[in-house]
């Protein structure tokens, strides 16, 4: 139950910070005044950073320790593994969600803190005075091994969400023999709207559809 309500709290970040995201499209004015709007926030802004870092922790440190109890109630390995219900993405959350751990890691020291990147801190603000976020944005995927290594975390985040999107609810003790199969599969949707939504942001900036608003 502990790792169903924080991956719901998870979901909701996933999905509010995908529309934040996808005003690149709308123009920088949109997604440098949003990223201001947060900014503003302040203490709150801090007190929202805190509750998703220790609902991550939580997340993590409850399946692990799942993980562990399942292993050790088996110590003995099954001498012939055949899978009948349980599917790949299923069978790998703790790898998945852990890379997606990395990710965020990697994703924070890109964009939040601008440490990756030194032409990031030569960005001058945008005529309302707010960080130029949207040229960051572009900056920051105009390179291909970034971009790369961000369609590979967002689709290791899509493979953990085509399972724990729909899995949550059982675990809350949801279980119906004729719906579990139709949620299974809205949870995949779900998951590839998901993947679709974030990886056409560093696509489009690679395809040269969006430009950033000033020349460094
Ligand atoms: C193409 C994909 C993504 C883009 C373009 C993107 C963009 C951004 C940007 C620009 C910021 C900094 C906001 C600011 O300081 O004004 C940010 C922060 C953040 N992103 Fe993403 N993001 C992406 C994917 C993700 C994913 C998949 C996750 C989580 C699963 C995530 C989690 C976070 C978190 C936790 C922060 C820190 C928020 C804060 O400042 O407190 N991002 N992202």
């Amino acid at each position: 139950m502990i790792v169903a309500v924080t991956g719901i709290i998870l979901i909701v970040f996933v999905i509010g910070h995908l529309l934040g995201n996808l005003q690149i499209f709308v123009g920088p004015d949109w997604i440098n005044g949003y990223s201001q709007h947060l900014r503003d926030l302040g203490p709150l802004l801090w007190a929202i950073r805190l509750f998703l870092l220790a609902t991550v922790l939580v997340h993590i440190c409850v399946t692990i320790q799942l993980a562990m109890e399942n292993r050790s109630a088996r110590p003995e390995p099954y001498m012939d593994k055949r899978y009948v219900k349980a599917t790949f993405a299923s069978r790998h959350m703790v790898m998945s969600g852990l890379i997606v751990f990395a990710f965020i890691a990697y994703h924070l020291a890109h964009f939040t803190f601008r440490k990756t990147d030194p032409r990031f801190a030569l960005l001058k603000p945008d005529p309302f005075g707010h960080y130029d976020v949207y040229s960051m944005m572009v900056y920051g995927f105009q390179n291909y091994f970034v971009s790369g290594f961000y369609v590979l975390g967002l689709f290791l985040l899509a493979l953990h969400l085509s399972h724990g999107s729909s899995s949550f609810l059982q675990s809350l003790g949801f279980n119906d023999k004729k719906l579990n199969p139709r949620l299974a599969l809205g949870g995949r949707i779900f998951a590839w709207l998901i993947f679709a939504g974030y990886t056409s942001i560093p696509v489009a900036i690679l395809l040269g559809l969006i430009k950033p608003a000033q020349q460094l």
